[in-house]
């Protein structure tokens, strides 16, 4: 799979971003199965604990606008290294997204891709709640 304007709509929006008090901007473009894209950026609160983050930011748009099934979503930061989901979002795409590709991106533009079982393994998920 081809993920090179994924990659491009992560990184462009990270412009988009409000990092007013981490200064830490990030971008993520989440890719629907008929694909279209819908991206989100990192948003603070001067109560910090509203921030949200890029990725959560672009599922909740997109399931929001009616959207119901993915197939990837590209997350950039200025991160030298690569940047990976924190664990709110691996949480929110696995219960939302399911299965999909998430795909990191470092300062060079080179990509790592893993599966979200990868990033979240033994995930807590709906089912679970029936099973008490
Ligand atoms: N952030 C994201 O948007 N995504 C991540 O995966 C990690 C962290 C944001 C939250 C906060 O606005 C800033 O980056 C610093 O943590």
């Amino acid at each position: 799979m081809d993920y090179t304007l994924l990659v491009e709509k992560a990184i462009e929006a990270k412009k988009n971003a409000l990092p007013t008090y981490s200064k830490f901007h990030v971008g993520a473009a989440l890719l629907t199965e008929d694909d279209k894209i819908y991206t989100g950026s990192n948003v603070e609160s001067s109560s910090y604990s509203l921030t949200l983050c890029a990725e959560r930011n672009a599922v909740f748009k997109a399931i929001t606008e009616g959207e119901r099934k993915f197939k990837a979503m590209a997350v950039a930061g200025d991160t030298i290294g690569f940047i990976s989901p924190c664990g709110a979002c691996r949480q929110v795409i696995s219960d939302l997204c399911g299965e999909i590709d998430i795909i990191m991106i470092d300062s060079k533009k080179n990509t790592k891709i893993h599966k979200t079982s990868e990033l979240l393994p033994f995930a807590f998920k709906d089912d679970d709640l029936n099973n008490k």
